[in-house]
């Protein structure tokens, strides 16, 4: 449990999820907040983990740190996706139970539940069956990551626990067209149209498959349910439980950022899974729900869009 001075070490603080829970401790008035760059302590180093750990001592550890990215990449880097994710969980997973963390949370995704399973996906669904092939590596590793946190409760009666997040967006999102989700790359493909004269966006597919988006600054909400409450089980989905189709999200953004060109939908390209949805109902029960509305939520981060548009070409032109 968090009382005010518990010393809280994010791991992956500059990330997307990890700099909302940073956003979020700090609003909540936590001063005692520990975190490094990838390039002050690479968790990759068992050693370098195990020394932070000892000298630091934290209370409380999030840990948002992966190595993550879409298909083309796990496609691409499939080693790197499955062994340097089970390395930075592992160090972060076993220093914590060495140095007698009170309280862990590890953040995975929606992705280590079966291709095929019954929508909408629950806990419980998880190991029933054959992974999506293109992120399988991604997807053992923090599968691992969930076993490592189940026997860790089960053997010691560690209070950790393991928050699986639907698709997110929000600031720090990454809008790079080569590489981001599907929301992110609407709101750049948009805006750029709306600026080009309102000229017409091509999208994939057919915009009937159904998703489910949730603002980043929920999952932070809910971290911080999960740090202050102790937890029945070792896992829990974290999502809004409503989904919506491509097309009237791609409707819900082009009116947000007021373009006023077609929309050409390219339907010789693939539609990808028809439904994807997270089954919320243990989260639920534990008191948690989630806060930002869609339409809310991709209204503020059009505009941290605008805002950050200098960053956003930068983080482009370096990577
Ligand atoms: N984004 C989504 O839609 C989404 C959805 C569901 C779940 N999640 C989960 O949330 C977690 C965080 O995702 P994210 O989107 O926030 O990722 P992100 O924006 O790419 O951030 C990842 C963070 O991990 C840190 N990191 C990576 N390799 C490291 C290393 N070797 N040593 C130290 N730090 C390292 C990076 O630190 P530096 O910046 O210092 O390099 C970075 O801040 C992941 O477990 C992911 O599965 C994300």
């Amino acid at each position: 449990m968090l009382n005010n001075d518990s010393k809280i070490y994010i791991a992956g603080h500059r990330g997307m999820v990890g700099s909302a829970v940073k956003r979020k401790l700090e609003r909540e008035g936590y001063e005692n907040l520990i975190y490094r760059t990838s390039s002050e302590l690479d968790l990759r180093n068992q050693q370098a983990v195990k020394d932070f750990f000892e000298k630091e001592r934290p209370d409380v550890v999030v840990d948002g740190a992966a190595r993550v990215g879409g298909i083309m990449a796990n496609k691409e880097y499939p080693w790197q996706f499955l062994y340097e994710n089970l390395e930075i969980q592992n160090n972060i997973i076993a220093a914590s139970h060495e140095q007698d963390v009170g309280k862990l949370i590890f953040l995975g995704s929606s992705c280590i539940y079966p291709k095929h399973v019954d929508q909408p996906m629950s806990e419980d669904s998880l190991l029933t069956g054959p992974l999506e092939p293109t992120n399988q590596w991604y997807a053992i590793a923090k599968i691992a990551g969930v076993k490592m946190v189940d026997a860790l409760r089960r053997q010691y009666d560690r209070d950790y626990v393991s928050l699986m997040p639907t698709n997110l967006y929000g600031p720090n999102d990454n809008f790079d067209l080569e590489t981001s989700h599907v929301l992110p790359a609407m709101i750049r493909k948009f805006h750029e149209a709306k600026q080009n004269g309102h000229s017409p966006v091509p999208l994939w597919g057919t915009g009937s498959p159904m998703r489910e988006f949730l603002h980043v600054d929920d999952v932070a909400d809910a971290v911080f349910f999960t740090l202050n409450n102790e937890m029945q089980y070792d896992l829990y989905n974290v999502g809004t439980g409503k989904d919506i189709t491509i097309k009237d999200l791609a409707l819900l953004i082009q009116d947000i950022v007021g373009h006023e060109g077609d929309i050409n939908w390219d339907t010789s390209k693939p539609d990808g899974t028809p439904r994807k949805l997270m089954d919320v109902t243990r989260m639920t029960q534990a008191g948690w729900t989630y806060n930002i509305e869609l339409k809310d939520g991709i209204k503020a981060t059009y505009e941290w869009f605008l805002k950050n548009l200098d960053r956003i070409k930068e983080v482009e032109i370096k990577s």
